[in-house]
């Protein structure tokens, strides 16, 4: 039942301009359709959700939206334009950048080498001028620095900015990742179960800083999540989906008592 309340939030939401519009997102592998016919809407500066049993298809949308995958059917658009198989690389020089569900950092380098290289493309110099040191060149690596320490305070990694972050607990390496997407300014963000591994604590933590990143920095955030009470703490939004395709979609609450959910995805989990 939808209750009075929720009828305002609903109609809040539609009148809020649009960032992310998808349109009957087809991705087939061979034979295995891994996302069928998959629509749905992200509102500026919204936390929306995807949703769903492992294989439902999640992480292939992240792939299709982030330029990873060219999907078989269906638009993307993004600043109104279709974006669907433009390449990633482009895609987050436009604003839209991911982490990963297996953590992908230079486990070699340290922290704060992490977050230089992440700017390393939007840095306003060129070869010649690191080579010669000239005097623009110091200038925007100073700032690409300056940045580097707001954010490694602001994911709490200023202590172990100097070790390599391959030796980082997992918690760390899941703050690190964030960093380095919104070190890039990003317009949407996309996490893919950025809870993953985390202890209680360092989940409490993300909810903190994922709501943070919203209200600070102006992201709308793409989060796809496995555990439920961040899903339903921090979503404006949530998507599921099921062998591909969507089974539900609205508020936590909508979601949440939705008897097809239960029983696909919910319910499984309580088991
Ligand atoms: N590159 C690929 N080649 C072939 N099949 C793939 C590929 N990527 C994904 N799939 C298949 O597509 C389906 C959806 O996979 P996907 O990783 O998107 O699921 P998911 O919802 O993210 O699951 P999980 O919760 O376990 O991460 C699965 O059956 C998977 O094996
Ligand atoms: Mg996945």
């Amino acid at each position: 039942m939808i209750t009075a309340d929720e009828t305002i939030l609903t109609s809040a939401r539609e009148n809020r301009p649009t960032m992310l519009s998808v349109h009957n997102l087809q991705m087939r592998f061979g034979g295995l359709s891994a996302v069928d016919g998959i629509n749905f809407h992200v509102k500026e500066k919204e936390i929306f959700a995807i949703i769903g049993p492992n294989g439902a298809g999640k992480t292939t949308v992240f792939n299709c939206i982030s330029g990873f995958y060219k999907p078989s059917k269906g638009e993307i658009v993004y600043g109104g334009n279709d974006i669907a198989g433009q390449p990633s690389h482009k895609l987050a020089r436009k604003g839209i950048v991911r982490t990963f569900q297996n953590v992908r950092l230079f486990r070699n380098m340290t922290v704060v080498e992490n977050l230089l290289v992440a700017q390393h493309a939007q840095l306003n110099t060129n070869l010649l001028s690191g080579l010669f040191n000239t005097s623009r060149y110091r200038v925007s690596e100073q700032a690409a620095l300056s940045r580097a320490t707001f954010w490694l305070n602001k994911v709490r990694l200023r202590d172990v900015a100097n070790r390599e972050a391959g030796n980082l607990s997992y918690g760390q390496q899941r703050r690190l990742e964030i960093a380095r997407c919104m070190i890039t300014h990003p317009k949407l963000l996309l996490l893919d179960e950025p809870a993953a591994g985390l202890n209680p604590q360092e989940t409490v933590a993300l909810d903190v800083l994922i709501r943070d990143l919203r209200e600070t920095c102006g992201v709308t955030i793409l989060l796809i999540e496995h555990d439920m009470r961040l899903v339903m703490e921090i979503s404006d939004c949530i998507l599921v989906m099921e062998y591909g395709q969507p089974i539900a979609e609205g508020t936590p609450e909508e979601v949440k008592n939705n008897p097809r959910v239960i029983q696909a995805y919910l319910g499984a989990a309580d088991e």
